[in-house]
């Protein structure tokens, strides 16, 4: 597979290169804001869209065929590599996703079963390359994964929650069934994130949405060692393919996430983009960090925002503009694409 992107100014980023303009794309860039999602949407549930490689990669087109976006990610969810595991997922609508049988005790850990990607996964890894085709180098394509805390916060409280309050009860109380959990996590994660990137993934992003509900000395007993397994893997195996790292209201962990060998480290809004760029220097290129609900204010509201988060990130080797998370699903699209060409500096 050709790797001559048209638009590189993303890869540029990563690399800490100087691309032509700032490279832009969206995390949850595909999903229920748009209208053309919602069509599709009305007639499956998520899970099949997601298991179907023809659907997937249909919608993992419609941001950039809608939006300049300088990077396309693959649809998929975080929570489908629990399910090989032998965990039951289900998106409830109005609820959210849920494990119909979490793992509360050691027994449960044990029985969680080895993935192998290329087998149980097979659905997504076809989504990379049908999408790759269809993207036809126009941009770089990014796969992604959970980390294992995040990951491992689903498969013990079985459900989303405020503070996952429960399994850091759970994590205190047994620590080394904790340490069994995430060896296995980290075993599965690695293993879908070098298949992803065997079928055509261009860059990986991990994303640790509830490390920030850990304090940082337990973030680096209960979380980093295993997260930085990963990225370790990947250097190792796959050196040319750029590696992000995204946590949300994780701005008390950047000490140590900026110690693991990442290409590109994700700051959510609350974070001071030009502080931490003085303090965790230019070894890494950053992403970031548009607060999502300026996109709801007004047009204004997301001029004003732009221009100070590129004032913000100026002293970064390489920028790759985001938002400090996801798209909340009552953005206007009409904003999304004012973004996109504010940020492109038109
Ligand atoms: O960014 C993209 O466009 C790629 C697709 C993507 C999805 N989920 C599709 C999806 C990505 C990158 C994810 C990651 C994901 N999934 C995370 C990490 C990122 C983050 O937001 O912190 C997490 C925590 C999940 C778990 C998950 N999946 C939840 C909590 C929910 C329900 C909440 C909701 O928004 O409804 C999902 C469902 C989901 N995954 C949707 C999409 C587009 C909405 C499903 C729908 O159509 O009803």
């Amino acid at each position: 597979m050709s790797d001559l992107t048209l638009n590189p100014t993303f890869l540029q980023a990563c690399r800490g290169e100087k691309p032509a303009h700032t490279p832009v794309w969206l995390m949850r860039q595909a999903g229920r804001y748009m209208a053309e999602y919602r069509a599709l949407r009305a007639q499956h549930s998520i899970l099949e869209m997601i298991k179907d490689p023809e659907k997937a990669a249909e919608v993992t087109l419609q941001p950039v065929n809608a939006f300049p976006v300088d990077a396309a990610i693959i649809f998929a969810d975080i929570l489908t590599l629990l399910e090989p595991m032998g965990m039951n997922l289900e998106f409830i609508s109005g609820k959210g996703p849920v494990f119909h049988n979490p793992v509360r005790d050691p027994a449960d850990i044990r029985a969680l079963k080895p993935i192998n990607a290329r087998r149980d996964l097979d659905f997504t890894l076809d989504a990379i390359r049908l999408s790759r085709e269809r993207l036809e180098n126009r941009i770089p394509l990014l796969g992604f994964s959970g980390a294992p805390y995040t990951l491992a916060c689903y498969a013990i409280e079985g459900a989303g929650s405020k503070d996952f309050d429960n399994v850091r009860a759970w994590m205190f109380a047994h620590p080394r069934d904790w340490a069994d959990l995430m060896d296995r996590l980290t075993d599965a994660v690695t293993d879908y994130l070098l298949a992803q990137i065997e079928a055509g993934a261009q860059a990986v992003q991990l994303f640790d949405s509830w490390a920030g509900s850990l304090s940082l000395a337990d973030y680096r007993r209960f979380a980093a060692p295993w997260t930085r397994r990963i990225f370790d893997t990947l250097a190792r195996e796959a050196p040319g393919v750029p590696r992000i790292h995204f946590s949300a209201n994780g701005g008390h962990l950047l000490d140590e996430i900026a110690t693991f060998p990442l290409s590109v480290l994700s700051l959510d809004w609350r974070v001071d983009a030009a502080a931490a760029i003085a303090k965790y220097g230019n070894s890494a290129a950053y992403q970031g960090n548009l607060d999502p609900a300026r996109l709801l204010a007004s047009d204004e509201a997301v001029l004003e925002g732009v221009a100070a988060v590129k004032q913000a990130f100026s002293g970064a080797n390489g920028h790759i503009f985001n938002l400090g998370h996801g798209v909340i699903k009552t953005t206007p699209p009409e904003r999304v694409k004012l973004l996109i060409d504010c940020v492109h500096g038109l």
